[in-house]
């Protein structure tokens, strides 16, 4: 008698209907070039310690929502709503670095910022976002930030972040004088081995 010589239930699983393609997305604040440069070259000497892993400077951004997986059908339609979304073009003033979570092993340093234009662009974005059905707001407030390093895992396949002897020291004061943010852009991460890489898929120039 023949014999199938994989289980039924993997039969079955070639009938079934292919996933939805989906895409992780969010909307971020773009920060400007020189600024960016800036946060880098502070980095090359803040960032030592071999626990951590300084982002890239293609991906220092302020997140201002994360959307998490999407279909990709919706990305037109998201895309538009965030240009809808573009208010006046925001200053920006970034604080000391701060572990999160506070307490205990830091798993991120970010810098802070204090910047009422990102939060009224923040909340617009996430009322029509939400408003749309491709966003469900996020429980705690927001707290605008610049991720600057993660914590490597302490071991091969563990959960627990590293111990951090070195934090990141002070910014120099270049760093802390506000600068206007002109650019937001949805962006699609993608997962590789090496972190993430962070692809614009629309830009909406801030006026102001
Ligand atoms: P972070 O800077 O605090 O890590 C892409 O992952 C971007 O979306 C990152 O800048 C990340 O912020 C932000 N983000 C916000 N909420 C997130 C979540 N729940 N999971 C992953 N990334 C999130």
């Amino acid at each position: 008698m023949f014999r199938a010589p994989w289980p039924r239930s993997v039969v079955g699983v070639a009938k079934e209907r292919p996933k939805t393609p989906r895409a992780r997305l969010f909307v971020a604040l773009d920060l400007p070039e020189e600024m960016r440069e800036e946060i880098v070259a502070w980095g090359r000497e803040a960032l030592v310690d071999p626990a951590l892993r300084p982002v890239t400077p293609e991906s220092l951004h302020l997140t201002l929502a994360f959307l998490g997986h999407r279909p990709e059908r919706e990305i037109e339609a998201i895309a538009a709503v965030v240009r809808e979304c573009a208010g006046p073009a925001p200053w920006v003033e970034l604080l000391e670095p701060a572990q999160r979570p506070t307490r205990g092993r830091a798993q991120v340093y970010a810098l802070p910022a204090l910047s009422p234009g990102a939060e009224m662009l923040q909340a617009g974005l996430a009322h029509r976002l939400e408003e749309a059905g491709f966003y469900e707001p996020e429980k705690r407030a927001f707290w605008p930030h610049v991720t600057v390093a993660r914590v490597r895992p302490e071991a091969r396949g563990s959960r627990r972040p590293a111990v951090v002897s070195e934090p990141p020291g002070k910014l120099p004061e270049r760093l802390l004088e506000a600068r206007i943010c002109r650019r937001m852009t949805l962006y699609r991460s993608e997962l590789q081995s090496t972190g993430a890489r962070y692809v614009p898929l629309a830009q909406v120039q801030l006026p102001g």
